[in-house]
């Protein structure tokens, strides 16, 4: 069984070493994930991937959303446009399936969680801190649904910082259900960095894809042109606030030891210097690869070259258009197409490909084999499905999603500071 409690540990590090860039104390969150999407037998979690493409098509068809309101379609990626909402096909489900085992089996989620707290009495949430959206919500007391059961639900009634707002938050999601609820300012906490007056929302409908899952709720990091409360995200109001001093934070996405670090970059866990690179500021999102720099390598040769990438903690895989896609798996010997419709592609479970990279122009980043790897077809199967699918989620013609399969190879970094991501070898 799980206790919570044992993994909401919090760590303040105090770092007096700073790199040019970090320029003050910093702190430390502990986060954690469980697994990728790969079954305990090794097999590939088919049915919890599908579900995941759902989400993330949904969650960026909102950003999308957000964008054009607040900025205008000329905020847009070349070619993006806004889909309709996915869907989860019965053909492709076995939905029921998967939220009965993940209610016994919490090895198949799939984020990056740590705690917060809300309100002046502290109310605990335990969130998913997601690079690829703006806004914060949880489930409140108000939710009734079966969906919010077993999940940490906000009471503004408790707390004296409480303030309802107008209007509605709302994501739709392609079974049919959504998560919305009312826009409130509060009081909110990561790691002793505190925001006052943070525009929230505590949510009375929770889709049913987050239920069974340890995560409370989303707290978005990306820039207030995608945030549909057109308010500033936690971080840049405790930049503001002065509760943080560097608008700078960082990642080590790893299978321990994983922290999110406020407030500058932690050099006890990265080596050498980071490279950065400019952001695309434009699009909202934390998108790097101007000047045509940024490129997928298969060993030295760069196999798709001109992309852009968004850089997405709150996404598991790395979606890249459907076509380059292709021509990429062209050079990854024995692949073969898994799902079309989904974009899936398997190579030999005993050639998996250990070289492929991502280069901004400067060094490559290459995504380790266990990385590239999510699991044989099926138990007995030699072939293995890879982390790379070739799906549409209409962010733009040449624009890579890229999340956790590439950030655990390395520690990133999001300067707001710079307007920058930056990358550095971990330790
Ligand atoms: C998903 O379902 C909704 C509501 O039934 C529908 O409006 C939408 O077009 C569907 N999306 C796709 C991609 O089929
Ligand atoms: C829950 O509903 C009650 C009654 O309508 C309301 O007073 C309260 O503010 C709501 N709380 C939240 C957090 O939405």
């Amino acid at each position: 069984m799980f206790i919570k409690s044992s993994l909401i540990t919090l760590a303040l590090v105090m770092s007096a070493s700073a790199t040019p860039l970090v320029g003050g104390l910093g702190t430390a969150v502990a986060i954690e994930k469980r697994n990728t999407l790969t079954k305990d037998d090794g097999s590939f979690d088919h049915t919890g991937a599908l579900e995941q493409v759902v989400r993330d098509s949904n969650k960026h068809r909102r950003n999308l959303l957000n964008l054009e309101r607040n900025e205008g379609v000329q905020a847009f990626n070349e070619g993006a446009h806004i889909r309709p909402v996915a869907n989860l096909t019965t053909s492709l489900t076995g939905h029921a399936a998967r939220q009965a085992e993940s209610l016994t089996d919490e090895g198949n989620d799939v984020y990056w969680a740590g705690p917060i707290s809300i309100g002046s009495n502290k109310q605990p949430f335990y969130i998913d801190f997601d690079t690829g959206s703006s806004d914060l919500w949880v489930p409140s007391v108000n939710c009734t649904s079966s969906t919010c059961n077993g999940k940490h639900k906000y009471d503004g009634k408790a707390s004296t910082t409480s303030a309802r707002k107008s209007g509605q938050f709302s994501i739709s999601y392609g079974d049919g259900s959504s998560v919305s609820g009312p826009v409130y300012t509060e009081t909110v906490t990561v790691a002793g960095v505190t925001a006052k007056g943070q525009y929230f929302s505590p949510v009375t409908q929770l889709s049913s894809s987050f239920a069974g899952e340890k995560m409370d709720g989303i707290l978005g990091m990306a820039y207030p042109a995608l945030s549909q409360f057109r308010q500033n995200p936690f971080f840049n109001s405790a930049k503001a606030q002065g509760t943080v001093k560097a608008g700078v934070f960082a990642f080590k996405l790893a299978k321990s030891g994983s922290e999110l670090y406020l407030g500058g970059t932690n050099p006890n866990l990265y080596k050498d210097s980071i490279e950065y690179h400019s952001v695309n500021t434009g699009s909202g999102f934390w998108q790097i690869g101007s000047g045509n720099t940024a490129k997928v390598l298969v060993g030295s040769k760069a196999v798709v070259s001109n992309i852009q990438t968004i850089i997405d903690s709150g996404t598991t895989l790395i979606y890249g258009p459907p076509s380059q896609v292709a021509t990429f798996y062209k050079s990854i010997p024995g692949s073969q197409v898994y799902d079309s419709k989904t974009g899936f592609y398997t190579f030999p479970c005993n050639a998996v490909p250990s070289n492929v990279a991502f280069s901004w122009g400067g060094k490559s980043w290459t995504i380790s084999a266990a990385n590239m790897n999510l699991g044989r077809v099926s138990s007995k199967s030699t072939q293995c499905v890879g982390a790379i699918l070739g799906h549409d989620l209409g962010l733009g013609k040449d624009v890579w999603l890229v999340g956790d399969s590439f950030m655990k190879n390395v520690y990133s970094v999001f300067s707001f500071d710079q307007n920058a991501v930056g990358f550095a070898s971990l330790k």
